[in-house]
């Protein structure tokens, strides 16, 4: 049970799910800098259960890395998610996340994700059959609730401590803010007098100090953080590092900068091979490159070419242009 060790001492800063950034690549260049844990993309249950290729590409069994893994599945029939558990657990997993945050419509028109929060009955099943059939420990990440009139994360998270998750993570927003507005930290504050089990607050922490009024305002244990940590795979080092010291640490130097991105490219062209890599890399391009002097005629340049040569010499004129003018 390795969920203790992510409250040893330390506040925990855990990288949230992302589809389609949090991919191993990523995962391990966060934890390179230091994490309390990681979680997986949404892996579909039902993907997993018929054994899709691409669906055990986004499993943590290959993860090099020892800190704690929590691999999240999404779905909506109760045995698939116990049998998708299972799977993970045999492959390595430390945690099994279940998804009940997700607003798209892809995935709540089949009843997963935030959907899954009008449907209490249905959402304790889920939680009840995967808490028994697997012996590592179990968490949810939902909303606050579908809509401002349905806010029901309270009752939920007491019915989930009660069929045994171990641990909860809410996204401050109601489904159908989708990501509009700015997450309510304090509305989850009330969790702090109901529940044994820790929680966590998510939603628009971007920087130390709003970690600490995250914490502050919603008494969470810990925090979990997605956008930040896009083209800045360090935040969350900061963020532990300040939680713990209070001091601030800043962000790597422009050079160091430049090798983190080489670094984290040349693990996507591995994972991926050459031309998936090239494509799945350019978003990170985009974040990486945000705010420093040229940036917009570089990623129009880096969007346009397939020439793996020539984007890493795009790559390093960009970079080098760019020291001087940040440092
Ligand atoms: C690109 C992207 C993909 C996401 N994918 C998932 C996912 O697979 N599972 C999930 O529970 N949440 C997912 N989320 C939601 C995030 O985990 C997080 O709850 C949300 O972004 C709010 O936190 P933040 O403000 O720190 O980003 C995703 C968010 C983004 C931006």
């Amino acid at each position: 049970m390795r969920l203790g060790e992510l409250f040893k001492g330390n506040i925990p800063v855990v990288l949230a799910p992302m589809a389609g950034v949090a991919d191993l690549p990523f995962r391990e260049l966060v934890c390179s800098f230091g994490a309390s844990a990681t979680v997986s993309e949404m892996i579909s249950s039902e993907a997993l259960v018929r054994d899709s290729r691409k669906t055990y590409r986004m499993l943590a069994c290959s993860e090099r890395s020892n800190l704690i893994k929590i691999i999240q599945i999404m779905g909506a029939d109760p045995k698939n998610m116990a049998e998708s558990a299972i799977i993970n657990e045999t492959l390595g997993a430390d945690v099994i996340d279940i998804n009940m945050g997700c607003p798209v419509r892809k995935i709540t028109s089949n009843n997963s994700g935030a959907a899954l929060m009008k449907d209490e009955n249905l959402a304790m099943k889920i939680v009840e059959s995967v808490v028994k059939s697997v012996k590592i420990p179990v968490s949810v990440k939902m909303r606050l609730g579908w809509d401002a009139e349905h806010v029901n994360f309270l009752n939920l998270a007491k019915k989930f401590e009660n069929v045994g998750a171990q641990m909860l993570v809410i996204h401050c927003r109601t489904r159908n803010q989708m990501y509009c507005g700015k997450a309510n930290w304090s509305a989850i504050s009330e969790l702090r007098d109901v529940l044994k089990i820790p929680y966590f607050c998510n939603g628009d922490i971007k920087s130390s100090d709003d970690a600490i009024r995250a914490i502050g305002e919603s008494r969470a244990d810990g925090v979990m953080i997605g956008r930040g940590t896009l083209g800045k795979p360090w935040l969350l080092k900061q963020i532990m590092e300040f939680l713990r010291f209070k001091k601030y640490t800043p962000a790597p130097s422009p050079e160091d900068q430049y090798k983190i991105i080489v670094q984290h490219f040349q693990n996507v062209l591995d994972f991926y091979g050459e031309s998936a890599g090239i494509h799945i890399f350019r978003k990170h391009f985009c974040w990486y490159s945000t705010g420093l002097p040229g940036s917009s005629i570089f990623r129009k340049t880096i969007n346009e070419v397939d020439d793996l040569s020539f984007i890493k010499k795009c790559l390093e004129d960009f970079y080098s242009g760019c020291f001087g003018a940040i440092l």
